[in-house]
């Protein structure tokens, strides 16, 4: 809810447990007041009180109080917008470049509405409703005739608040944005530390707190997307959080894009932290009527620690923002053949796979990368996207017809985006890849990419894409991008927009998303990048589940599932069971305790399923129907981190619980076998105290215990046997 006295101006936006606050200084100056837990039942003239408790500003007097002094004001005032140039030393979130060819400007308050619903963000990927309210403030440039409006969006249903901005040149002569942030949190800082998500290829999104000290911490990509390396998310914490207590105050962006996120401690106490498109080698021209709208800041604040945050975020992106029709469906099992074959396959060696897969009970076969024009490896052929047939002989319509034939569905890789130099696109058009005048772009795995912000290029896309759809039976498509962004020149801008192409091409990714799914509704979509390089809110708004990493060993699963669901739900996390020994880490793990990992995420297999031992084989339609019984209780329940094995250095306990707390299902990960310990004792979440309930451990009953016990005295487990030891409890709610 959204309410604004009118004598004040100040507004108050409530969550179901959160409040954010805002008000002004001498009438001109927007800035935060509070944020955090709700502040309880509105009383009449609380909103006023609110601004004799907080006064935005309460050390240093206002310009209008002090004219001589407003530098010290600028400085140390908690700005919702802050812009370069006027003694906002902090991170500007804002700043242009004018006619005159100077930098710098001061936004003033010019009104505010608040209406029912939410807009749709021009272009860009964005929550939706359900019951919400937005509230816009405007502040302007006077001098230049620029205006901010700055957009709140506040939920009935969940504990966040969005944000976002559009300016727009009301003036008659161009301006360039040279900056345009999403959001600002300035906080009174209380000993904070900041938790982000890093890593790299094969170890994406590690969970890494660090303490905050006096100046600047950045957390930022500038590949041209979100990056193995970060994750669009800071977090302020303060100091001893856990997954159930500490005060956390979340910044999430939805962009897949080069992004900055930054906090800063500063001389006054203050923790400023800020988060959007990048700013360096970014500017957009703006001409006279234009507008510039940047992507959407998801904002939680938690003061039960980091579990809460992650269940709202999780709720946030299925209520809100995933709007795949298979977001509450169960997903196809699938069998991908990436690393059962690599490049070296044709349609009988799938055939193979598919007439195993389907008498194991799979139910879709993907056909990854090496199905067209002459790509036997990773250095041809990007941007041929007609089929080989001499390899999948008969073309894709006979092949897709063959797997149905089986009783499979039929998905397809394909990486869009890229160019390999050794291709007839290519050399048709050398032009239409990323480049600078003075320099031979670089290669990555042997390939370029495409200038997305070329609307013939995206042309090109869409109709190759709509020619591959329209010409077999293909319900899946996983759509990778297996390099990053460098050499940042489009041969199709003008010189005077050339630092506008990291951006027009991320709306250009997104127009040929869009197009993707809105012409083929039915096709499941799930995107990918060199593993788990792109798995950001923004690919999210397309595709219900992302690819999370090319490492499926279970062990290193372990942290990029903990880091990946610190975030997101479960049922976004592309996981299959991999194959012995695993190509990425060399480990060897037993099949049973692969396939209970996969089940944390949307469930298939990437290994040759004619090479499984008959032990293996026989377990797979037992490891489907597991997963089956609870893939909508992990779709749809609520995650609980009850163990870590980063923190506690031997082992890991997920927990999914169902809303209602009739059942959950929990999964242990013992890394090494321990001789000489005593049981583990594990302690359980979501259940209703006074209700009984049926556990069992991979099948076997244990017994009924009452959800008090459970939760608060544990159950008793022994430990297996043996390293790298999976276990699946399921917790059933039973009359006895
Ligand atoms: C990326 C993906 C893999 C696979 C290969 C194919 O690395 O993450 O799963 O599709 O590309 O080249």
């Amino acid at each position: 809810m959204i309410r604004i006295d009118e004598e004040t101006k100040i507004a108050r936006l409530d969550t179901p447990s959160t409040s954010y606050c805002l008000g002004l200084a001498d009438g001109r100056y927007l800035g935060l007041l509070y944020y955090g837990r709700r502040l309880g039942t509105e009383l009449p003239g609380d909103l006023a009180e609110l601004g004799r408790l907080l006064k935005p500003h309460d050390t240093q007097p206002t310009p209008l109080e002090n004219p001589g002094q407003k530098l010290t004001f600028m400085n140390s005032y908690p700005f919702e917008l802050p812009t370069w140039g006027g003694g906002n030393f902090h991170e500007a979130a804002l700043d242009v470049r004018t006619e005159a060819g100077q930098n710098g400007l001061e936004m003033i308050y010019d009104g505010c509405r608040v209406f029912e619903g939410k807009k749709a963000l021009p272009g860009l990927p964005a929550s939706f409703g359900g019951s919400c309210q937005t509230l816009e403030i405007d502040l302007v440039d006077p001098g230049l005739s620029l205006r901010a409006v700055l957009s709140y969006t506040v939920f009935s249903d969940t504990d966040v608040i969005t944000r976002s901005m559009t300016v727009k040149n009301e003036g008659t002569a161009p301006v360039t944005l040279t900056r345009a942030l999403s959001a600002s949190l300035m906080l009174e800082d209380r000993d904070f530390e900041v938790l982000t998500l890093g890593g790299s290829w094969a170890r994406e999104r590690r969970i890494m707190p660090q303490k905050l000290t006096y100046g600047g911490y950045v957390n930022e990509s500038l590949r041209g997307e979100s990056g193995h390396q970060s994750q669009p998310f800071l977090c302020l914490m303060t100091a001893g959080t856990t997954q159930k207590s500490g005060e956390v105050y979340c910044m999430h962006l939805v962009y897949s894009g080069c992004f900055l996120g930054k906090v800063q401690i500063d001389d006054q106490g203050m923790a400023a932290a800020t988060i959007g498109i990048h700013p360096e080698n970014y500017e957009w021209r703006l001409d006279p009527g234009e507008a510039f709208t940047t992507p959407e800041a998801v904002l939680t604040y938690s003061a039960e620690g980091l579990g809460k945050m992650s269940r709202t975020l999780h709720d946030f992106y299925r209520c809100h923002l995933i709007r795949s029709p298979y977001l509450h469906k169960d997903r196809p099992v699938l069998i991908n053949n990436w690393e059962a074959t690599y490049f070296d396959f044709d349609s009988d060696k799938l055939l193979s796979i598919a007439d195993a897969a389907a008498a194991a009970g799979i139910e879709m076969l993907v056909m990854d990368d090496g199905w067209f024009g002459r790509r036997n490896a990773d250095t041809s052929s990007l941007g041929d996207w007609q089929v080989n047939t001499q390899k999948i002989a008969g073309g894709l319509g006979h092949f897709a017809g063959e797997v149905n034939r089986r009783g499979l569905r039929l998905g397809l890789w394909i990486e869009p985006e890229m160019v390999s130099p050794d291709s007839d696109l290519f050399r048709a058009h050398p032009d239409w890849a990323l480049q600078r005048v003075h320099n031979e772009p670089a290669q990555g795995r042997h390939q370029l990419v495409l200038d997305l912000a070329n609307p013939a290029v995206v042309a090109f896309l869409r109709e190759t894409l709509d020619g591959i759809l329209s010409s077999a039976n293909i319900e899946y498509i996983k759509w990778d991008m297996n390099r990053a962004l460098t050499d940042y020149g489009s041969p199709y801008l003008p010189a005077d927009r050339q630092k506008e192409l990291a951006h027009r091409y991320v709306l250009g990714l997104y127009a040929l998303q869009d197009h993707l799914v809105s012409s083929f509704p039915d096709l499941l979509l799930e995107n990918c990048s060199g593993g788990g390089a792109r798995f950001d809110p923004g690919m999210l708004y397309f595709s219900p589940q992302i690819w999370t990493s090319d490492d499926m060993d279970p062990v290193e699963r372990l942290a990029i599932i903990e880091g990946t669901a610190l975030l997101y739900p479960l049922s976004t996390m592309g996981a299959h069971v991999s194959k012995n020994r695993n190509d990425v880490t060399g480990r060897t793990t037993a099949f049973a305790d692969r396939a209970v990992m996969a089940m944390l995420g949307t469930f298939g297999y990437e290994l040759d399923i004619t090479t499984l031992t008959a032990d293996e084989l026989a377990q797979i339609p037992g490891q489907i129907a597991r997963h089956k019984a609870v893939a909508g209780l992990i779709r749809e329940g609520d995650y609980y981190r009850l163990a870590s094995w980063r923190e506690n250095g031997d082992y890991d306990l997920v927990e999914v619980a169902a809303k209602d707390g009739s059942r959950a299902v929990a999964f242990l990960f013992e890394v090494l076998g321990r001789p000489n310990m005593r049981s583990r004792v594990l302690r359980f979440e979501g259940l209703k105290e006074n209700s009984r309930y049926e556990v069992t451990a991979d099948g076997r009953s244990l017994g009924a215990f009452s959800g008090a016990g459970l939760m608060y005295a544990g159950l008793a487990l022994a430990r297996k046997r043996g390293d790298f030891r999976a276990t699946f409890l399921e917790i059933r709610e039973c009359s006895e």
